[in-house]
């Protein structure tokens, strides 16, 4: 089996909270987003950015998405959303995947939106090529309009993605993966 082969048939996710110390530095960083964001992107938009946001920016971010959690009166289960918002706190390196998408003559918005998705897995494969690990996350405030300001997103900006990036000794297990006769449709000829 091919090195790229093996690597895709057996790559998994880390879990963020158990990220740690070392996490990429700048220079890697640049190699990661250099790799994530070479993705098929049709009409050649970019209709995606990457914010790196720093330890005290995700501090404060910490802070006031939780003012805003107490503060919203119709939302279910906050214990389980502040231990969400608690993530933002865990690994060394933690950058947003934001969809920029917008009406376009001839892309559609929905094409713009999977290119981002693209960006967001191939940072998780950038970041083990350069040796770390790393999880794709969203959480309640990616979804939240109050939380926009705090999230510093312009109008029709969307987080695809919050991709925590760090080292870790937690041995991945495997997980169920579908069946492929399942997912696969082959019509003969
Ligand atoms: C768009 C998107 C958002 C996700 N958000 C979360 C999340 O908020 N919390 C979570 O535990 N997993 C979330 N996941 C799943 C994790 O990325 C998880 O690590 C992954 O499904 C594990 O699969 P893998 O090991 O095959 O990569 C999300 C996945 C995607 C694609």
């Amino acid at each position: 089996m091919q090195p790229l082969e093996n690597y895709m048939r057996t790559r998994r996710s880390a879990v963020s909270v158990t990220l740690e110390e070392p996490g990429p530095d700048s220079d890697e960083i640049r190699r990661i987003v250099t790799m994530a964001t070479r993705v098929p992107d049709h009409g050649k938009l970019v209709p995606w950015r990457i914010v790196l946001w720093s330890m005290s920016q995700r501090e404060t971010m910490h802070r006031q998405l939780l003012t805003l959690l107490d503060s919203l009166p119709d939302i279910d289960d906050k214990p389980k959303k502040r231990a969400s918002t608690d993530k933002l706190l865990h690994a060394p390196c933690v950058m947003a995947v934001i969809s920029t998408a917008a009406e376009h003559p001839k892309i559609p918005v929905w094409e713009q939106t999977l290119s981002a998705g693209a960006v967001c897995m191939n940072a998780l494969i950038g970041s083990n090529a350069c040796g770390y690990e790393a999880q794709w996350l969203t959480a309640w405030y990616v979804y939240a309009d109050e939380a926009r300001d705090i999230l510093e997103l312009q109008d029709g900006e969307k987080i695809a993605g919050i991709i925590h990036i760090g080292s870790t000794n937690t041995p991945k297990t495997e997980r169920p993966r579908p069946q492929i006769e399942d997912i696969l449709t082959m019509k003969d000829d």
